[in-house]
């Protein structure tokens, strides 16, 4: 079976969050099982070395941005074939992906990542410059969507179509003059297509002209088909209920392991997960300016800083958290007002709070390493994946019940404590009084060395290797394949 994967950021060439993590890895996964993938993303200025790629196709100039070209890579410690939509005037500057250097979203997001999906549907036409044709072109949130209505739109035989929703916040939409510009027919831009609020949503159009949806974590793809979850498209999403499934993400464990891990000062095991976080601890407290105390419990954030996190709810019960004697570490970066609000929190309670504002590959593997409790009250979460990584490091996950996180942890209850199955804390509803209240039981559990130890080996123990979600993606392509389509989506619409 031949897979062309489209993403905009991929681990460990670009990443601003967990669709990275997932791009880098799943593909992998599937190579094992025995498909023939391709990648597909932007030639961004930040990737290393891609002037020296070999260019492999011409595809002319579709948006009068410039020719664009396509050159090929590899996935790194992969014979993967990577290829990328190399246009000089619209990925290759400085700030980040998405983002200029202020924050502000790019001004033509609108053409970057049409043109990303326009390449995607390019070379999964049968007549394809590059002569490879896949059976299922599989596309990941709004910067990769637009192919769908595009091979929809040109027509002819094509490949069965997959769409992952990472995130139903981020849309991408965008002025209805943009239609004509992108070559795409005003008939598809009605209620039943890609109009949304008289504009033009990306997002929309996946939903709309995929073959089958997907999204990350069983309980999100409930969620999102509800007013609370669906960021004004759950109607959109209840019609194409037939089609639409999660599948609970993975954990790249050559990536995340403690016992292999290149950036911690100490590594451990299961075995030596005492010693070998309390050195950990030590370490990342000195590095940041906290006071060496073992008997603290420390929390820790790695995280975007956005509301979708909940971290407001964080900043308001940290007074308690201080009071109750524990230690608190931030890593993350985003909306200014929470970096503010933390930074002055750290300035006030050196003695408890340090803050380390930025993207650090390095110290969100430390943090794992060294935190007793990760705390994650998001609002929403598609599915989350350093709770999966905070398990594999011995960290207790601190959640909030949502999607993925309702999904992969167990709660310490009274009887999952007997039943050995608990592997941290969750708590409902996304509030700051209840965040503050699983807080407490946090700390007393830190008290009850045991319990801790108990609850912190099961969790080492979970395996959420891509093994299993490789098979079930491999089950949803399989009756997709020519002749084997069954549904609404498809040929009918
Ligand atoms: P999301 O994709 O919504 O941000 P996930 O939990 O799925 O949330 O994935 C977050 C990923 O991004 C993890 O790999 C985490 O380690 C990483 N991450 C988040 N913030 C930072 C940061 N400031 N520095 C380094 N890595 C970060
Ligand atoms: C999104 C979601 C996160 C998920 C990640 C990878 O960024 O916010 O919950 O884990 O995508 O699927």
């Amino acid at each position: 079976m031949r897979l062309l994967f489209a993403s905009s950021e991929i681990f460990p060439l670009v990443k601003t969050g967990g669709l990275a993590d997932v791009a880098g890895a799943l593909p992998a996964a599937l190579a094992a099982e025995g498909l023939d993938v391709r990648l597909l993303m932007p030639a961004y200025r930040s990737l290393p070395g891609r002037g020296d790629c070999p260019e492999i196709a011409r595809l002319g100039d579709p948006f009068g941005r410039g020719d664009t070209i396509i050159r090929e890579s590899r996935l790194p410690g992969t014979d993967i074939p990577l290829w990328l939509v190399d246009n000089p005037a619209l990925f290759d500057r400085d700030g980040s992906l998405y983002q200029d250097d202020s924050g502000r979203d790019w001004p033509d997001n609108d053409i970057r990542f049409g043109l990303l999906g326009w390449a995607a549907a390019r070379l999964s036409q049968v007549n394809s410059p590059l002569g490879w044709v896949p059976d299922i072109l599989h596309l990941h949130d709004w910067q990769t969507a637009l192919a769908a209505p595009y091979l929809r739109a040109w027509g002819g035989q094509i490949p069965g179509i997959v769409f992952t929703i990472h995130n139903m916040a981020y849309q991408g939409c965008f002025a209805p003059d943009l239609v004509p510009r992108l070559g795409l027919p005003w008939s598809f831009y009605t209620m039943d297509g890609f109009e949304y609020w008289s504009q033009i949503s990306y997002l929309k159009a996946g939903l709309v002209y995929a073959d089958r949806l997907t999204t990350v974590s069983p309980t999100y793809a409930r969620e999102i088909q509800s007013p609370a979850f669906g960021f004004g498209l759950d109607g959109v999403l209840a019609n194409r209920a037939a089609d639409l499934s999660g599948i609970l993400n993975g954990a790249d464990y050559s990536v995340w392991d403690p016992s292999i891990d290149p950036h911690l000062p100490c590594r451990y095991d299961a075995a030596s997960v005492s010693e070998g976080k309390a050195a950990n601890k030590a370490r990342l407290q000195q590095d940041m300016g906290l006071p060496e105390r073992p008997d603290a419990p420390l929390f820790a954030a790695v995280t975007r800083l956005s509301d979708q996190k909940g971290i407001d709810l964080l900043l308001s019960v940290m007074p308690s958290v201080i009071a109750q004697g524990a230690q608190f570490a931030l890593l993350g970066s985003g909306e200014r007002w929470l970096e503010d609000a933390f930074t002055a929190m750290a300035r006030s309670c050196p003695e408890t709070v340090a803050v380390h504002l930025g993207y650090s590959e390095e110290f969100a593997h430390r943090l794992q390493a060294a935190a007793d409790f990760v705390l994650m009250p998001s609002r929403f979460e598609p599915c989350g994946l350093t709770q999966i990584y905070a398990m594999r490091y011995g960290t207790l996950p601190v959640v909030q019940r949502t999607g993925g996180l309702a999904d992969t942890v167990v709660d310490a209850t009274y009887d999952a404590m007997l039943a050995g199955t608990a592997t941290g804390l969750v708590f409902e509803p996304p509030s700051s009084g209840a965040l503050q209240w699983c807080i407490e039981r946090a700390i007393g559990l830190y008290r009850n060395r045991a319990q801790m130890e108990r609850i912190q080996s099961t969790g080492m123990r979970q395996d959420f290797g891509w093994d299993r979600a490789a098979r079930q993606y491999i089950a949803l392509y399989d009756g997709l394949r020519p002749g084997r389509r069954h549904g609404t989506g498809g040929e009918a619409r």
